[in-house]
This record gives C-alpha cells, sequence and structure tokens, in this order.
C-alpha cells in the first residue's frame, strides 16, 4: 500500500481549516441506487447518535469523562463541520444531535475526496483534496458530471488504499494497537474493495445506463453477511475420538475483528429424530492489562486470542463419535458485544448489542 509523506508546514495547512462536505443526500437524485445502499451501513451510521455500541465506550471513555475530546470524530464523524472544535480538550464542544453534518457519518463526499493516506504512529491520517466538488474515482469510461468534477485515481481507490486512513491501525497511549486490519496481508487480487465492495447490478447514475456499479452496502459484521460468508470455508474430518472441524478464513485479517467481538461455533448433532447439541466454543482476541480484560483505553498486552487469523486453517475438535445417518449442523456466528461486557457497558437491553449474528452455516451428512 502508497503511502506519501508531506513536510510538517504542508501537513498543518491541509488538516487545519474545518472543511465542507456536499451532504450525501446531493448524490441520491443522480446515484439513487449507491445511496439506498449506503444509507443501510455502518459508515452513514458512525455517529454516537445512530450507533449504540459506539455510543456506549464514549460514555465510559475518559477523553468523555475527563477532557470531552470527541476524538473519535476523526474517523466516526470526519464530515462534521466542526471538526476541529469537537476533537479540542474542554471547550465546551461535544457532539450534537441536532448537527447534520456530525450525523452523515463517513459521507460520500468525504470518501471521495481522500487524496492520499499519511501513514502514522498512533492511527493514519486522511489527506483530503481542497476541492469540494471533485471527486475521486476508478472508472475507467465514464461521461461527465453535471455535478462534480471527476478524478480518476485506480490506484489509490480499486486497491483498498483509501480505506487504511481509518482502518490500519489505532494505538492507545500505551502504544497498544487496540484495532487493526493487519494490511500488511494482503492477499492476491483481493483487497479491502474487492471483497467488501463486489460489483453488483444496478446503474451507477440515472445519467447513464450501466448494468452494473460497485455496491456500497459495506458488507461487514453489521448487515450483508451473507455476502462474505464465502471467504470461510468449512469441512469436516472424522477421527478415533471424535471429529474435527476445519475453518479455512480465506481473507486477508482475522475474523471477528474488533476487541468488542466474539465468535462462536455452535454444532447440533441430529440423531434418529433426537438432537444433541455440543459444547459451544468461543473465538476472540482479548486485551487487557496484568493477564485481565479492560477497556481499550487501559489495555496493555494481548490476554488471550483464540480469533482465526487471516488466511488460518483452525481445526476444533470434538469428542463426539459420529454414527451412520447423523446429520451435522454447524453454524459459525458472533455477538458484536462480548456478553462480558454487556453490564459494564449499560448495553444488556440493546437488541443490536445482544443478538447471536450468523455468518456461515453448514450441513454434514454422515455416510460412512
Ligand atoms: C483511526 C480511526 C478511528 C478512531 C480515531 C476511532 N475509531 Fe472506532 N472504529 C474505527 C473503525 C475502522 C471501526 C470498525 C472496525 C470493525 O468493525 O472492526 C470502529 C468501530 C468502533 C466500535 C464498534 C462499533 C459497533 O457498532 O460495533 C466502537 C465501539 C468504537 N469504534 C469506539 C470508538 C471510540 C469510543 C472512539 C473514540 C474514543 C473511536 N472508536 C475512535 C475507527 C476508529
Ligand atoms: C446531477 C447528477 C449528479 C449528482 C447530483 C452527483 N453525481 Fe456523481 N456522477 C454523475 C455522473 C453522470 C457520473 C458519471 C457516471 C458514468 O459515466 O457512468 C458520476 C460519477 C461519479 C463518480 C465516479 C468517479 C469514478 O471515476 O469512479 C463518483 C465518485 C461520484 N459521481 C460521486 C458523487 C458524489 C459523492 C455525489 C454527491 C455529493 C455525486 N456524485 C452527485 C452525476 C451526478
Ligand atoms: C473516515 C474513516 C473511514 C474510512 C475512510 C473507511 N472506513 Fe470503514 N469504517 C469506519 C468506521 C468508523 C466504521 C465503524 C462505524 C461504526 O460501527 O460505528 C467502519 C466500518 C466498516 C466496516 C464494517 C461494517 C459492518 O457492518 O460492521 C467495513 C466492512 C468497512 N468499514 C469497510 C471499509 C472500506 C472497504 C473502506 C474503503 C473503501 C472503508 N471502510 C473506509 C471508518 C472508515
Ligand atoms: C478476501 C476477502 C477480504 C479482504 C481482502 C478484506 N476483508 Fe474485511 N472481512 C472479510 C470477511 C469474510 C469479514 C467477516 C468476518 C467476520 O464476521 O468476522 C470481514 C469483516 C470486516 C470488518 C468487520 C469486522 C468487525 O469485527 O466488525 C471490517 C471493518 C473489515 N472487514 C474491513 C476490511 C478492510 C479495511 C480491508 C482491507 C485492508 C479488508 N477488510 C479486507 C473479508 C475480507
Ligand atoms: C468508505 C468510502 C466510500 C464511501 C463512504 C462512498 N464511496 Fe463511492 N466508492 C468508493 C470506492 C473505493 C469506489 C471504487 C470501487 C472500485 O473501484 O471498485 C467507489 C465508487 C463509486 C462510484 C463509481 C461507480 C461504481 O459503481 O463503481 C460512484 C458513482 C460512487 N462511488 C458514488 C458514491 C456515493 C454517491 C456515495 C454515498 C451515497 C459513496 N460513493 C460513498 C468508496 C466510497
Amino acid at each position: 500500500m502508497k503511502a506519501i509523506f508531506l513536510p510538517l508546514f504542508l501537513l498543518t495547512y491541509f488538516l487545519s481549516a474545518n472543511q465542507t462536505f456536499e451532504p450525501s443526500e446531493t448524490c441520491k437524485k443522480c446515484h439513487p441506487a449507491i445511496y439506498k445502499e449506503f444509507q443501510s451501513t455502518q459508515h452513514s451510521k458512525a455517529s454516537i447518535f445512530d450507533d449504540e455500541i459506539h455510543a456506549a465506550v464514549w460514555k465510559k471513555h475518559p477523553k468523555n469523562r475527563e477532557l470531552q475530546s470527541y476524538t473519535c470524530a476523526k474517523c466516526h464523524t470526519p464530515a462534521a463541520s466542526n471538526i476541529d472544535e469537537l476533537v479540542k480538550i474542554n471547550n465546551g464542544v461535544v457532539p450534537d444531535v441536532n448537527s447534520s453534518t456530525q450525523r452523515e457519518g463517513i459521507s460520500c463526499a468525504y470518501c471521495h475526496r481522500i487524496e492520499s493516506i499519511k501513514h502514522d504512529r498512533m492511527m493514519n491520517i486522511n489527506v483530503i483534496s481542497k476541492e469540494e466538488k471533485s471527486y475521486f474515482g476508478s472508472l475507467q469510461k465514464h461521461i461527465k458530471s453535471p455535478f462534480h468534477k471527476i478524478k480518476t485515481n485506480s490506484a489509490h481507490f480499486n486497491n483498498g488504499n483509501a480505506c487504511i486512513g481509518c482502518h490500519s491501525h489505532k494505538k492507545n497511549k500505551f502504544d497498544m494497537n487496540v484495532c487493526s486490519t493487519n494490511v500488511n496481508n494482503e492477499l492476491e487480487k483481493a483487497n479491502c474493495v474487492s471483497c467488501h465492495m463486489p460489483k453488483v447490478e444496478g446503474s451507477i447514475s440515472t445519467l447513464h445506463e450501466t448494468k452494473e456499479h460497485t455496491f456500497h452496502g459495506f458488507p461487514g459484521t453489521h448487515s450483508h453477511q451473507d455476502m462474505l460468508s464465502k471467504y470461510a470455508a468449512l469441512s469436516l474430518q472424522e477421527n478415533d475420538n471424535g471429529f474435527d472441524l476445519l475453518i479455512e478464513n480465506k481473507s486477508s485479517h482475522a475474523l471477528s475483528l474488533h476487541p468488542m467481538r466474539v465468535m462462536q461455533i455452535r454444532v447440533k448433532v441430529t440423531r434418529a429424530g433426537k438432537i444433541v447439541e455440543l459444547e459451544r466454543k468461543n473465538l476472540a482476541k482479548i486485551i487487557g492489562a496484568d493477564g485481565k480484560p479492560t477497556p481499550p483505553w487501559l489495555a496493555k498486552e494481548v490476554v488471550k486470542d483464540t480469533a482465526i487469523k487471516g488466511n488460518e486453517k483452525r481445526i476444533l475438535s470434538y469428542g463426539y463419535t459420529l454414527e451412520k445417518d447423523d446429520k451435522v449442523d454447524v453454524t459459525i456466528g458472533y455477538y458484536l458485544v462480548n456478553p462480558k461486557m454487556l453490564k459494564g457497558l449499560g448495553l444488556k437491553k440493546s437488541k443490536v448489542a445482544t443478538k447471536f449474528n450468523i455468518f456461515k452455516t453448514k450441513s454434514f451428512e454422515i455416510k460412512k
């Protein structure tokens, strides 16, 4: 992945003034399909007012309780018209439910104005182009838009480079990387965009009929999980003590990436009409200090990591002997918030946080 290094004075110039971004609503008229897909995503719901999990963590965060500095804005509400004030310490400016630019989340115009990425130690920085109504993209052939300029930057947009300003890494004050997509581990011919923004039917715009467009529903752990299940393969092998389940992660990063998640493998055996549920197995990366889990801002180490890594083939063993005509149903799913964290975050009643989400299912008929 490419990075550019700017002299410091230039960088301060890029980052200093509050910027204005065309609201996503404006794009709806000519890009209705893309707009509709985008509305359902975490990118459009990334503010504390539209994401209750983010809000719950923010409520407990020392930057909120002690400093009143919403530094999360850099990635969660980067199109906010008052972003510079939001990230400053103790100036009384806090997230505002009535601010339409804060409710935009990672807006269309923001993402399409990312010119380059500056790599940095704590987190990367998006360098935003100064030209307001001019958008980067990767279409080889396109008509002119009556509303905005188009700047082709395929090397940057279709290889996922535009994603790593926010998704590469995030460190806390103990230099601990609390959330990382492990971007160095790219797969051949696959990247963030090819997996998370596949081509689907429907026109790019109303002004120029095309057969397909890039899906802007950003399949992930909140929605459109089914579009990603092909990147995990499941197989079953019997042995002397029972059987092994083999889970092959074909993506470049760990499954259940975010440190709040916990993946759970559920196995059910149906024999002569009777169902036996085998022991559930949890897979997660737990961060903390002194061997105990902590919130991310206090974490100094990885306490335990059973999450399936990028490109890993994981074997899970079950001491249960299968018989002819047994049916084995396997479910790979996850909780967005580890059930052990729910109480501390006040999320016990939250539907989103407590739901068991299904990622992939497969049935095996035992033939012998
Ligand atoms: C460097 C960019 C960046 C910053 C700064 C940042 N986040 Fe995030 N955050 C992300 C990304 C990217 C994701 C999605 C990661 C994923 O799903 O694995 C995310 C996801 C989350 C989630 C999970 C949300 C859900 O619905 O599951 C929580 C909670 C969260 N962030 C809290 C915070 C808080 C609180 C702050 C500020 C103190 C913050 N983040 C600052 C990039 C950032
Ligand atoms: C008046 C109509 C109109 C509006 C409003 C509009 N666009 Fe477009 N846009 C177009 C047309 C036409 C194209 C070219 C499509 C083609 O040739 O298939 C286009 C292309 C694009 C591209 C493709 C660039 C590439 O090369 O990949 C991007 C990105 C884009 N628009 C972003 C936006 C965003 C963001 C907004 C809202 C802030 C927006 N557009 C609003 C008409 C519009
Ligand atoms: C300006 C920062 C930013 C940029 C740029 C960005 N993201 Fe995100 N992304 C986030 C944040 C923040 C979240 C989590 C929002 C939340 O849940 O509150 C997120 C969430 C996601 C998710 C998880 C969705 C889900 O359902 O859980 C996926 C997938 C994703 N981003 C992919 C991408 C891809 C692909 C790109 C590049 C084309 C990209 N992102 C660019 C900030 C960004
Ligand atoms: C080969 C396909 C593939 C590639 C390449 C890929 N992903 Fe993913 N991504 C997946 C799959 C599959 C999942 C769902 C895993 C799960 O449920 O834990 C996922 C989940 C995610 C999530 C949600 C994680 C969470 O816990 O909420 C984010 C964010 C994300 N990917 C961002 C990225 C970014 C950014 C890149 C590029 C640096 C990238 N992905 C590259 C396949 C891919
Ligand atoms: C998180 C970043 C991100 C956000 C947010 C985003 N886009 Fe895109 N968009 C991309 C990337 C990356 C591509 C290039 C995909 C490729 O090359 O395969 C793209 C492609 C496009 C294209 C080119 C046509 C196509 O289908 O390939 C248009 C038009 C477009 N986006 C409009 C929009 C509009 C309108 C919105 C908001 C409703 C939006 N984008 C939100 C990252 C984003």
